[in-house]
């Protein structure tokens, strides 16, 4: 196994959320990152619609750009999807693939899923790919053996530390504000580790990570930064989970 530890990341997903009005809170959280500098990198998904205005708020500041999903495709007659390539070309380095709400709005499949991890590599993108259990599958025991599998099916062959990101979402721990103890986050995340045989990929954890909690959660061994959706939306609130990083 290659050792030595990666730099954290800190990813906001706004899923369906943000109009042009929001990009002040953009503005704000580069003031309050360019105030007190966190120790890991910085990334922000808006939804398709406000890339590019979020690229131009950005400008070269240290916060990077991602898009929430991709088509596996260069380019086509696919009505209402965007290709990875599009998302480079707007200024997007990252894009989440595989999302839980993904996989059940649309019935995304772990193969559709590696399929876009891989344009996202072809792209020049880095993808984070998102693996997790449902509640039952937790209670019945299974969180491991299902998490294997995506982790097998969703990963491609293109795959390494340096252009993929894993994140692990518990489904019942999205947006409900709970989550699960650090010993059962430290034992999902050596168990990703292991399979993942090299130090360098960075594994996020993600659900109901806020200002509260962050600091706990960013210490668990294994832990390399975290996937934050609600708590994203207003800069108050994510500057205070990048407290875990000051
Ligand atoms: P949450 O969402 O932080 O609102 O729980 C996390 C995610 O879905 O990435």
């Amino acid at each position: 196994m290659t050792t030595s530890k990666p730099v954290p990341l800190v990813a906001g997903n706004w899923k369906m959320n943000g109009l042009y009005a929001d990009l002040d809170q953009i503005k704000d959280l580069v003031a309050r990152v360019d105030r007190a500098r966190p120790s890991c990198e910085l990334l922000i998904c808006p939804p398709f619609t406000l890339i590019t205005p979020m690229a131009e708020e950005l400008g070269d500041c240290e916060i990077a750009l991602g898009a929430q999903d991709c088509h596996f495709k260069i380019a086509g007659a696919h009505t209402g999807d965007v290709s990875a390539e599009m998302l480079a070309d707007a200024g997007c380095r990252f894009v989440i693939v595989g999302h839980s709400e993904r996989r059940a709005d649309h019935n995304e499949s772990s193969r559709l899923v590696r399929a876009k991890a891989e344009a996202a590599h072809r792209a020049g993108l880095v993808a984070i790919i998102c693996v997790g259990e449902i509640e039952a599958e937790r209670d019945a025991g299974e969180a491991w053996e299902v998490v294997d599998h995506q982790l097998t099916d969703s990963l491609p062959d293109t795959a390494g530390a340096g252009n993929t990101v894993i994140a692990y979402e518990p489904v019942w721990a999205i947006g409900t504000g709970r989550t699960p103890t650090p010993d059962d986050i430290q034992e999902m995340h050596g168990h990703i580790r292991q399979r993942l045989a090299d130090a360098r990929f960075r594994i996020l954890y993600g659900g109901s990570v806020k200002a509260t909690n962050a600091a706990d959660l960013m210490a668990v061994d294994n832990v390399d930064g975290a996937l934050v959706g609600g708590a994203s939306l207003k800069a108050i609130d994510f500057d205070g989970i990048l407290d875990a990083y000051r």
